[in-house]
């Protein structure tokens, strides 16, 4: 497989190949461990209501990728989220609280601070 090969995979996937805007906007990681919050089907309940309804806002046009993650190194207050670019972590995120971060980080950039616990922005700031 060459890199060329890989872009075009990449591609069909509303990845960004060109480091420009035609990617996705933010990445949300769930992580789907039983450690983080002592039963499997909480983080797997979370992710596939995150997944459903980022499948509706794709059809709006929005593009969000979400993925599923086997541990986080935190392994415990879960179900654990990141949300990329910014890296805010979040515990404790059932369904419900998943449905607030959408609405208000993902759709409107705002940080649901009562569940956000951690921030390590992978973005260079400029000053
Ligand atoms: S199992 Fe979720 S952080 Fe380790």
């Amino acid at each position: 497989m060459d890199s060329k090969t890989m872009a075009k995979r990449a591609q069909s996937r509303n990845i960004g190949t060109e480091g420009k805007s035609e990617g996705y906007e933010r990445h949300v990681l769930v992580c789907t461990g039983k450690s983080c919050c002592g039963d499997k089907n909480k983080g797997v309940e979370t992710f596939k209501f995150l997944n459903k309804r980022l499948s509706k806002l794709k059809k709006e046009g929005r593009r969000f990728r979400c993925s599923e993650v086997s541990c986080l190194s935190i392994c415990s207050g879960g179900p654990l989220v990141i949300v990329y670019p910014e890296g805010t972590w979040y515990h404790s995120v059932t369904p419900e609280v998943c449905a607030r971060i959408i609405d208000e980080h993902l759709l409107e950039g705002h940080i649901v601070e009562e569940f956000a616990f951690a921030h390590n922005p992978l973005v260079q700031k400029c000053e």
